[in-house]
């Protein structure tokens, strides 16, 4: 049985999809801080089952204890943890802890119950400001805010815990930027709050929710002058993830995968697609940069091809129209209408 952790989030509950249609026997674990129970009943509603859910925290020893005794797991993907970056130079130790610290609990538990397999997600901001792009997994690592230390942090955690006994099977997938939604539009990203990202503010502002959508920064090195990024639907970053556990116990190493397309849009461009697929206007203003933002960011996406046999299939077209169907048939999200 595959263990979910934070299968009630975003990307989470997208995977969960996929691993059932594969035919995995699946249980979610999620302290339910940045999800809602409504997203995990349309989930049963696609996937026409019931799947089984477990609430509580990856900190929580004697949580973890339970769920390893009532489930019989052999593989873990990880995907709980906190993920705004601002909220993280704000509140470090609350960051550490509930990644660092929930991640150090969860793999003692696993190695305590003989469980050894580990899907980490793990993100693109841990290449820092890269010196060149596209980037490839061995690019130098750095971070520059605690959310980014925290994935480095766990990568390197995983990567001695491999060492100290090489029957533990790690990959880790450092996601470039997750839109979209499943193609029903019953589940989609859920921003508590204004959101941080940029896909989920143009589908607020299209939806008229906000007013302007702030275009932080038009004098970057970049085709507009806009901060370019390598944007994923969804949809194809749940396809590797259950790529990559097909793999998981047969590999020898601890393997470190992009998930990207290998192309970068700017923001720019991305409103125009957002428009051309809803008919919508979205109003915007240029304002100051972001600090911590960097100019370009998008993978190479060669090594995923190689090893999992996995590269995404849907354009900016197919993320704008799945978000917009989402946010078009949710205005407020999870929330009562
Ligand atoms: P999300 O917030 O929607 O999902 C995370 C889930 O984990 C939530 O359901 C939350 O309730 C749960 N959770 C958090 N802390 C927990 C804890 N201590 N115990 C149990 N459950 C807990 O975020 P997401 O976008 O689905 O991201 C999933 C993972 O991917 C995160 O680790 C995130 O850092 C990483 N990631 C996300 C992005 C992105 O832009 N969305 C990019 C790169 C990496
Ligand atoms: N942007 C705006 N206006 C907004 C929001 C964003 O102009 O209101 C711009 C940003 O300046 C950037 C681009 O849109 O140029 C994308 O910004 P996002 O906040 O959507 O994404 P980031 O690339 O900054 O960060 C995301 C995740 C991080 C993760 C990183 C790399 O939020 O957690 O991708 O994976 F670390």
């Amino acid at each position: 049985m595959i263990l979910v952790t934070g299968g009630a989030g975003y990307i989470g509950s997208h995977t969960v999809i996929l691993l059932i249609e594969a035919g995995y026997d699946i249980v979610i674990f999620d302290n339910f801080s940045n999800a809602s129970l409504t997203a995990h009943q349309r989930v049963e509603q696609i996937v026409g089952e019931t799947i089984p859910l477990v609430k509580g925290d990856i900190r929580n020893k004697e949580d973890l204890e339970k769920l390893f005794t009532d489930y019989d797991i052999n593989s873990v993907i990880h995907f709980a943890g906190l993920k705004a970056v601002g909220e993280s130079v704000e509140q470090p130790l609350k960051y550490y802890d509930n990644n660092v610290v929930g991640t150090l609990t969860l793999c003692e538990v696993m190695q305590a119950h003989g469980c050894k397999s580990i899907i980490f997600s793990s993100s693109a901001t841990v290449y820092g400001d890269p010196e060149t792009t596209p980037i490839t997994e061995d690019f130098p690592l750095s971070a520059t805010n605690p959310y980014g230390r925290s994935k480095l942090m766990i990568e390197e955690i995983l990567r001695d815990l491999y060492v100290s006994d090489p029957t533990w099977q790690v990959i880790l997938l450092r996601y470039f930027n997750p839109v979209g939604a499943h193609i029903s539009g019953d589940i989609g990203e859920d921003p508590s709050g204004i959101p941080n990202n940029l896909m989920p503010f143009i589908a607020q502002t299209a939806v008229g929710k906000r007013e302007s959508l702030s275009v932080f920064g038009d004098d970057y090195d970049t085709i507009d002058g806009t901060g370019v990024r390598d944007y994923i639907h969804v949809m194809d970053l749940a396809e590797g993830h259950v790529k990559a556990l097909n793999i998981l116990h047969t590999i020898g190493k601890v393997m470190t995968i992009n998930l990207g397309t290998g192309k970068g849009y700017s923001v720019l461009e991305m409103i125009k697609a957002f428009e051309d697929a809803s008919g919508k206007k979205v109003p915007y203003h240029i304002a100051p940069r972001r600090a911590g933002d960097i100019a370009t960011c998008y993978a190479d996406a060669q090594y995923a091809k190689n090893v999992l046999g996995w590269s995404a299939t849907r354009g900016i077209e197919v993320m704008c129209i799945d978000t917009w169907r989402w946010q078009s048939q949710n205005p407020n999200g999870y929330k009562e209408n």
